[in-house]
């Protein structure tokens, strides 16, 4: 009878996705806290922001209506808030009718790839890249492909390096996005544009994470959507917009694509939460508070890029976007687990070792995020460079 239940039971080889390391390194934060320590914490890739006080406060008023189901596209006034805001800051002009509000960007790949990918597919990206979307193409049976970036390309997937893996095996898909996570970098506009050109030549469609637009320091980042029709662009009020926990995002599809999503979301979730979809149209009325926010991370940047290299840590990828620092740790130690593991213990300073974000290299890098304080920055690397000394 137990044998019987075991084998009912038996998890699905497509649930058999690795772990986010980050929560490890999380958890051992959380322990050396309640030991007593003060942690300063760079291991988590989210704002330390509220969201903004619009967002709030129509939330707050919202509470007390009743707060039905919404289209599954979303509401029709934020779809076209979201249109807008394209006119605004970029100067596209957008259909509404393509907008289709979603729960955070992680619903928007799992719709994408329902959408655009029968299972077996292949679908390239970028390495190192955001675990989550080679678990989530694994999960719906398609298969994620590494595509291995170098310095040369500024860390960027090449039309070369998608060529080359769309000739072993055709490719059906390619994910990019810039700024990237976990490295911070960016692909210029001219790069953007060859990767989509060269994608859309070869018929492999194209689907640009954008999550981390609005933080470009270095220089302007490039939506998809003025290079292409076909490209999917998925967004999400996640990082500029400071709000991670109210898990609300949106994506831009291609005309034929709408309706088969609208279908998907339907029957998947119904629809996204109509709070948080009533607090991201206010959102966009709180872009000044946000601005202000994001000054904040250009200031850490700049402490960041001035004071690591003096504390020790002076071998990092360009750091163009997001609020992510890459940095190489291959010359303190071989195993960057080990590393943000000793600095924990022993700078009480977390960050996440690189074996999440790269199967391959992942064990020389280690991934700082800096959307805390200046004071936090300030202090992070006095500690690191008196612990590495
Ligand atoms: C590159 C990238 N894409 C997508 C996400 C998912 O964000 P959300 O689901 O909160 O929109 C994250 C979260 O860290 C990310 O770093």
């Amino acid at each position: 009878m137990l044998e019987h239940a075991r084998q009912i039971l038996m998890p699905a080889t497509r649930s058999d996705v690795p772990p986010f390391m980050v929560m490890d390194v999380i958890a051992a934060a959380t322990r050396a806290e309640a030991a007593g320590h003060r942690i300063i914490h760079m291991e988590v890739g989210q704002p330390a922001a509220p969201a903004p006080r619009t967002a709030i406060e129509a939330a707050r008023r919202a509470l007390d209506g009743p707060l039905r189901y919404t289209e599954a596209l979303g509401i029709a006034s934020l779809r076209a808030r979201i249109a807008r805001h394209y006119a605004e800051s970029c100067g596209i002009e957008l259909d509404p009718a393509r907008v289709i509000v979603t729960t955070g960007s992680s619903a928007g790949f799992i719709l994408a790839f329902l959408a655009l990918f029968e299972p077996g597919d292949r679908v390239g990206i970028a390495n190192p890249g955001y675990p989550p979307y080679r678990h989530i193409l694994k999960a719906l049976g398609c298969e994620p492909v590494l595509i291995e970036t170098n310095a040369a390309s500024r860390w960027a997937v090449t039309p070369e390096a998608v060529l080359a893996a769309h000739r072993k095996a055709p490719l059906a898909g390619l994910l990019v996005a810039s700024p990237a996570n976990p490295t911070g970098t960016m692909m210029t506009a001219q790069a953007l544009a060859a990767l989509v050109a060269t994608a859309e030549e070869a018929g492999i469609a194209f689907i640009s994470d954008e999550i981390y637009h609005g933080l470009d320091y270095a220089f302007a980042a490039q939506s998809a959507l003025r290079l292409s029709q076909r490209a999917l662009v998925i967004n999400s009020f996640s990082k500029y917009f400071c709000m991670t926990g109210w898990r609300i995002g949106w994506m831009v599809a291609p005309e034929p694509l709408v309706r088969p999503i609208e279908r998907l979301q339907g029957n998947l979730a119904i629809s996204v939460p109509t709070l948080s979809q009533i607090a991201a149209e206010a959102a966009f009325a709180g872009r000044a508070e946000m601005e202000a926010v994001k000054h904040g991370y250009e200031d850490n940047r700049r402490i960041l890029l001035d004071a690591l290299p003096k504390a020790g840590l002076d071998r990092f990828l360009p750091v163009d976007g997001a609020f992510y620092l890459y940095a190489d740790v291959s010359r303190f130690c071989d195993d960057s687990l080990a590393f943000a593991t000793r600095m924990l213990e022993e700078a009480h300073v977390a960050a996440t070792p690189g074996i999440d974000f790269d199967p391959v290299n992942g064990r020389r890098f280690l991934r700082f995020c800096y959307a805390g304080s200046q004071d936090e920055m300030r202090e992070a690397v006095a500690r690191i460079g008196r612990w590495l000394r």
